[in-house]
């Protein structure tokens, strides 16, 4: 009942050239896979040249970060509302590399969700552990906190908004993915965090994705667990045949 994402989080990958031969190639290949929701998240600078190459398909386009205010005297930030009329209808908050690179935090990742929700952007939020907090048994506790700062201040109308990437930071980029236990596991932590803050009609609403190394090999075993409801995906969705074998899944 929860229709599948899947999202390519290109990072800081392709030029427009680069981008508009991606998707020459990759719209043909998903031209009939009507089974989910296909998202491309280019670089800033590619997506207008996206959502104009994916024009009569039916592949959305996102960002990879936005800010919270509308404008105003903050060198190097991105509005939601230019996201939304660059051609924008998601947007990544929160992920990993952003908290770890360049100060996001729980708060931060709040104010975003709310921003973009205000704007009509779907945020897919990230969540993950590193892997020092995976060995010393606090995934749980850091999930709940990332969980609860950034999105457990919001009314249960605009949670129902959101779609929640669950992105173990030990498996990102790696090549080691989680095994389908592992982030079933987790997305049945979050799913039982969204029933207590929120009610178990949400929790069993809310989209869940997986994020770390997903290639074409992995992802049938991942997408046959019925806690996960689609995947972002980094590396393997630069190249429109895998990524079209991962949407094909
Ligand atoms: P990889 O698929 O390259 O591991 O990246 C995952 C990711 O960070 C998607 O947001």
């Amino acid at each position: 009942m929860r229709r599948p994402v899947m999202a390519g989080n290109w990072k800081m990958f392709k030029t427009q050239e680069e981008t508009r031969d991606f998707f020459d190639a990759f719209e043909k290949l998903v031209a009939a896979s009507t089974h989910c929701d296909i998202v491309i998240c280019p670089p800033y600078t590619a997506i207008a040249a996206a959502k104009a190459a994916s024009r009569g398909s039916q592949i959305h386009i996102g960002a990879q970060d936005l800010h919270w205010e509308k404008q105003g005297a903050f060198t190097g930030e991105v509005s939601p509302q230019m996201l939304t009329e660059a051609g924008c209808a998601y947007v990544i908050i929160g992920h990993s590399e952003r908290r770890q690179f360049f100060g996001e935090t729980d708060e931060t990742v709040h104010r975003k969700v709310k921003a973009a929700l205000e704007a009509n952007l779907a945020p897919i939020v990230c969540v993950g552990e590193l892997l020092a907090e995976r060995e010393g048994g606090r995934t749980e506790a850091v999930l709940e906190q990332q969980f609860t700062g950034g999105f457990g201040a919001l009314t249960p109308g605009q949670f129902s908004r959101i779609i929640i990437a669950y992105e173990p930071v030990w498996a990102i980029g790696t090549g080691r993915t989680a095994t389908p236990e592992i982030a079933a596991e987790a997305h049945r932590f979050l799913r039982g965090l969204a029933a207590k803050r929120f009610s178990p009609e949400h929790a069993a609403a809310v989209r869940i994705l997986y994020g770390g190394s997903v290639k074409p090999d992995n992802v049938k075993g991942l997408m046959a667990q019925v806690e996960i409801d689609g995947a972002l995906v980094g590396g393997a969705s630069l190249d429109a045949q895998s990524f079209a074998s991962i949407v094909n899944f």
